[in-house]
């Protein structure tokens, strides 16, 4: 049985994100399953898988989608305002925004699947995944036994079909580089299928490719349209707040959507007197300290103003995680959304 240590304290939530020798990324084992056999958060070389996840949705890199993403967010919202039925909001945000992410890591010139079939595989295995936690979390996996089984392998054939698609797109860019068939300006896999090591030779195989974009798709869907959503419904009850960064900010503080992440101890460790042991289960609560009343006042209350001149200390606003698994997807998410929200403000209500 291993012990775990909840963390609830910013500056210990620092200590153990930024003690990288100590405590090292540890999910639950069902958990890793969907995240690839390989599991990017294992790669030795975990900086250059980061960078190479992070290059094309941060920074001046990020510039280069702008136009793409304002075209399709004003069809999104003309389509969506001329819907005779109500239309569910979550589902078409994700939708869009699993768009964007597919235009920017697999590139424009690709065959075999489409953009839906590979977003509703990856439904399958977020829905699992919340799912299943959810089932822990309330204790029910007992009573709920053959749901629990459904679930997980309706989420393990998604998987098996994620895998062989990105495994054949893979396999067609790496085909097309090598006849030197011109390669796309704007294509994160091609990137990635070049990536060299400082020998010059290639750094990553067709599996740690896949298990890199199931990581970024993973990362950037459910969790990036949920957020999305709720900044939406924020801003129309809040129509007199003008600075967007206000109501992005306080809708992360509010529903932390990562509202937990888990460490694992590398060694006995001493903090404030007392031994954390090698092994031991360090689950990092976001939730519980953006919801602590000696950092936020009032914090049920969704107030966009607290964060007027306000800089939180560190480890006190964590949505994105802080250290080495930083959320490469953040400026992206940020970007989407206030382009999102700019035109619906302009024209819609
Ligand atoms: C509101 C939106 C988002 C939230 C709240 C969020 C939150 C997080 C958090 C807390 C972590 C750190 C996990 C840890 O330390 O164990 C993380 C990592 C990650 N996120 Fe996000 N994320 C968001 C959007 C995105 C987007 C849009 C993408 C990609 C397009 C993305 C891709 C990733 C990836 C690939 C990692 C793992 C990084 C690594 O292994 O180095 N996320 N995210």
């Amino acid at each position: 049985m291993v012990a775990s240590i909840i963390v609830t304290d910013p500056k210990i939530l620092r200590r153990i994100y930024l003690d990288e020798e100590c405590f090292v990324p540890k999910y639950p084992k069902w958990s890793e399953v969907f995240v690839g056999s390989g599991c990017v958060m294992k790669i030795a070389d975990h900086k250059s898988v980061h960078r190479l996840m992070a290059a094309p949705i941060s920074g001046e890199a990020l510039s280069n989608y702008v136009d793409y993403m304002e075209k399709e967010v004003v069809k999104c919202l003309e389509e969506w305002s001329s819907m005779r039925e109500p239309i569910e909001l979550l589902n078409e945000i994700t939708s869009l925004y699993f768009k964007f992410i597919a235009r920017i890591f697999l590139g424009t010139k690709v065959s075999g699947y489409s953009t839906q079939q590979l977003e509703r595989l990856f439904s399958d295995m977020d829905l699992a995944l919340l799912s299943i936690f959810l089932l822990i979390c309330l204790d029910l996996l007992s009573t709920q036994h053959s749901r629990y089984t459904t679930l997980f392998f309706t989420a393990l054939k998604a998987l098996k079909e994620v895998e062989e698609i990105l495994n054949k797109i893979i396999e067609d860019k790496r085909r097309a580089l090598e006849r030197n068939e011109g390669r796309e300006e704007l294509c994160q896999m091609e990137a990635m299928i070049e990536a060299t090591d400082e020998n010059g030779a290639k750094l990553l195989s067709n599996r740690a490719i896949i298990d890199m974009l199931i990581c970024v798709f993973h990362g950037g869907n459910h969790t990036a349209g949920h957020a999305a959503m709720w900044v939406l419904i924020h801003i129309s009850d809040h129509p007199h707040v003008f600075q967007k960064a206000k109501i992005i900010n306080e809708t992360l503080r509010r529903t932390t959507f990562v509202s937990q992440t888990f460490r694992e101890a590398k060694a006995n460790v001493n903090i404030n007197g007392y031994i954390i042991r090698k092994g031991w289960s360090i689950p990092i609560w976001h939730r519980v300290v953006h919801m602590d009343p000696q950092i936020y006042s009032d914090p049920q209350k969704f107030d966009p103003s607290r964060w007027d001149n306000y800089i939180p200390k560190a480890g006190a606003f964590t949505p994105f995680g802080m250290g080495k698994l930083y959320c490469p997807g953040n400026e992206l998410f940020k970007i989407e959304t206030a382009i999102l929200l700019h035109h619906f403000l302009l024209h819609y209500k």
